[in-house]
């Protein structure tokens, strides 16, 4: 009796969490000059957790991706229907402001892309663009977003010195502390460690594995040995369609759809 009732209340939890996602998809279809690239999509994902987004290339990751901050309505010849609602709200509304949305969203991509200016400068450009004039104010916001991302240490005696500078590495840990500085809820990242050496890969990961207390994370990547290392829930997407969701363990060693058993043991990518 009190073994059941237990694996009940662990079940029940599980349901719960999924129950008030973060992000959800509801029928979600994207069409790019005539070709649909996403296939109804229906999706939750849980807040404080890592989700990635795995599949072969060309199976519509990037595109998935960036229609939960709507980068994706810059595409040329884009259609979407169907929604994505944060805390609820579906930012695909008509009266839905993309600068609003977009403050939600960290994004980090492929490659660091510093802005031409000085590592100070660098984070604070988002809180001053958003309005934060108090100098004391930014100097605080700037050295907090560099200690989060574990760079303070390394650049606090040449916050003046141009970006650039730094290691791909250091370029890419400065742009994730750039998207913090917005106190965004959300933190994508799309192949975000694929031009980084593996001691700079697996300091991102760390991060992120630690950021997740504070944020929801959604990661594209094809290296499924990343997404075991990092993620709490996988999407596997095929051909522009969600084939699987679930736990990582439960993706990766135990998939319930062929196509999910093909690409995991690597006869497909
Ligand atoms: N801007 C675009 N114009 C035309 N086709 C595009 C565009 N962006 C993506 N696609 C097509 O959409 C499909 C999915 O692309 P993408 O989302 O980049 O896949 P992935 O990230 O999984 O490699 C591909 O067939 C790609 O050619
Ligand atoms: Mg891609």
């Amino acid at each position: 009796m009190h073994a059941s009732t237990s694996i009940q209340t662990a079940e029940t939890q599980d349901l719960v969490a999924l129950a008030t996602p973060h992000i959800q998809i509801k029928d979600l279809n994207v069409t790019i000059e005539g070709k649909r690239i996403l296939k109804n999509i229906n999706l939750s994902i849980p807040n404080n957790s890592v989700t990635s987004i795995i599949g072969p290339s060309g199976c519509g990751k990037t595109t998935l991706l960036k229609t939960l901050n709507r980068l994706v309505d810059d595409t040329k010849g884009v259609e979407i229907s169907g929604s994505v609602l944060v805390n609820g709200e579906d930012i695909y509304a008509k009266d839905a402001e993309v600068t609003h949305i977009r403050k939600k969203m960290g994004l980090l991509s492929q490659k660091p892309f510093p802005l031409p200016m000085s590592i100070f400068e660098n984070v604070a450009y988002g809180p001053r663009i958003h309005g934060e004039r108090n100098k004391k104010l930014l100097k605080q916001i700037v050295e907090t977003q560099l200690r989060n991302v574990g760079l303070w240490e390394e650049v606090k005696e040449r916050l003046d010195a141009s970006a650039t500078r730094l290691s791909i590495g250091q370029q890419q840990r400065l742009c994730l502390a750039r998207g913090l500085a917005v106190q965004p809820e959300i933190i994508l990242g799309d192949e975000s460690t694929s031009a980084l050496d593996p001691i700079s890969t697996q300091t991102i990961e760390n991060l992120l594995i630690e950021l997740k207390k504070d944020y929801t994370i959604v990661l594209v990547t094809h290296i499924l040995r990343q997404a075991r290392r990092v993620s709490d829930y996988i999407l596997f997407v095929y051909n522009g369609e969600v084939v699987e969701f679930g736990k990582t363990e439960d993706v990766l060693l135990n998939p319930q759809n062929e196509i999910t058993q093909q690409y995991v043991k690597g006869f497909i990518s």
